[in-house]
C-alpha cells in the first residue's frame, strides 16, 4: 500500500439532537466553542497533521458550515473599511485555510452511511475519518499522532481511550490485544457498536479520529444495518479484520464530548482558561465563585 494519507472526512449531516434546542437551526457542528465552532477545531488539527483536502458530509439545513469556510466578502471589506486588522485576519485565515469539498448525505442512515457518501471524493486511497463532536486537546495533533503508527505499520488505525463503567455503552468499543513493544497500540481482534455494560469486550471506547483503507467502501456497501437501526462504521470495519489487520492507538491528550452539554462546558472552561487572553480574567471569576 505505502500511500500518503491526503484526504480527512468529516461526517456533519447528523442531526444534533443532544443539544436542542439550540440546534433546531445551528448546525451543531457551528456550535462555538470559546470563540470557534467546533469544526473547526478538527479542520485545524488535519491541516496541522498534514492533510490537504477536507471533506465534509453535509445534510440538509447545514449551510452554515459551507458558510463558514467561504469568503464573506461583506464582512471582509467592512473591516478592512474600519481598520480592524486583527479580526480581518482572523476571518480570511478561515477562508484560506484550505481546499473543500462537500457531499451530501440526503438521509441520516449512520454514520457507516456518511463515510460512504465520500468514495469518490476519496477514490483508491487511504483516508482520515474525524468526527467533528470529539474535540481533542492534545501536544502533538492525535490525527498525526495516528498516521505515525499508520506509517509505521501499515494498517487501519483507529483512536481509542479507557472509557469506565457503564458509560461504555455510547461507544464502539475494542477487543484485541497490546502490540509488543508499543504500550499505546493494540491489535484489535474484533470490536461491538454500542454493547450493553456486561457485553463489552474492554474498556477500549472508539473515539471520533480513524484512518482507514479504501477497502472500507466496498465493505460498507453490503454490511446490514447496526445498532440503533444504523449503517454503522464500526461493523463496517469489523469487516475488514478478515483480510487486514487494524490497530487502536491510545492517543495522547484530553478528548472532549461537545456534542453533548456537560462535555461542551468542560471543554469551554479548559480551552477558555488556557487562552492568553481571557485565561487570566476567567481563572479570577472561576476562583470568586462560591463553590
Ligand atoms: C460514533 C461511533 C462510535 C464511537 C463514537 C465516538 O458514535 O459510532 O463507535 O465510539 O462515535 O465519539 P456516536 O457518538 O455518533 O453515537
Amino acid at each position: 500500500m505505502n500511500k500518503k494519507v491526503r484526504k480527512a472526512v468529516f461526517p456533519a449531516a447528523g442531526l444534533g439532537t443532544r443539544f436542542l434546542p439550540a440546534t433546531k437551526s445551528i448546525p451543531k457542528e457551528m456550535l462555538a466553542l470559546v470563540d470557534k465552532p467546533i469544526i473547526q477545531y478538527g479542520v485545524e488539527e488535519a491541516l496541522a497533521a498534514g492533510i490537504e483536502q477536507i471533506i465534509i458530509v453535509t445534510g440538509r439545513g447545514k449551510s452554515a458550515i459551507e458558510d463558514h469556510f467561504d469568503v464573506s466578502f461583506e464582512l471582509e471589506s467592512t473591516l478592512e473599511r474600519r481598520g480592524k486588522k486583527e479580526l480581518l485576519a482572523i476571518t480570511r485565515n478561515v477562508s484560506n485555510m484550505v481546499e473543500l469539498s462537500y457531499v451530501r448525505q440526503k438521509e441520516a442512515r449512520g454514520l457507516g452511511h456518511a463515510v460512504l457518501m465520500a468514495r469518490d471524493l476519496v477514490g483508491d486511497e487511504p483516508f482520515s475519518v474525524i468526527l467533528p463532536d470529539d474535540v481533542i486537546d492534545a501536544p502533538v495533533p492525535c490525527l498525526k499522532q495516528m498516521l505515525d503508527v499508520f506509517n509505521q505499520l501499515q494498517g487501519s488505525v483507529l483512536a481509542t481511550q479507557i472509557v469506565e463503567g457503564p458509560a461504555i455503552s455510547a461507544y464502539g468499543v475494542l477487543d484485541g490485544k497490546q502490540v509488543a513493544g508499543n504500550a499505546r497500540v493494540m491489535e484489535v481482534k474484533g470490536m461491538v457498536e454500542k454493547p450493553k455494560p456486561a457485553e463489552a469486550p474492554s474498556k477500549n471506547a472508539i473515539i471520533g479520529r480513524y484512518i482507514l483503507t479504501p477497502k472500507i467502501f466496498e465493505l460498507l456497501e453490503k454490511t446490514p444495518l447496526g445498532a440503533g437501526g444504523e449503517l454503522q462504521l464500526t461493523d463496517g470495519i469489523k469487516g475488514l479484520l478478515e483480510t487486514e489487520k487494524v490497530y487502536g492507538y491510545i492517543f495522547e491528550g484530553t478528548r472532549y464530548d461537545a456534542g453533548d452539554k456537560l462535555g461542551m462546558l468542560k471543554a469551554t472552561v479548559d480551552f477558555a482558561l488556557k487562552r492568553e487572553d481571557l485565561g487570566p480574567q476567567f481563572r479570577e471569576y472561576l476562583k470568586s465563585l462560591s463553590l
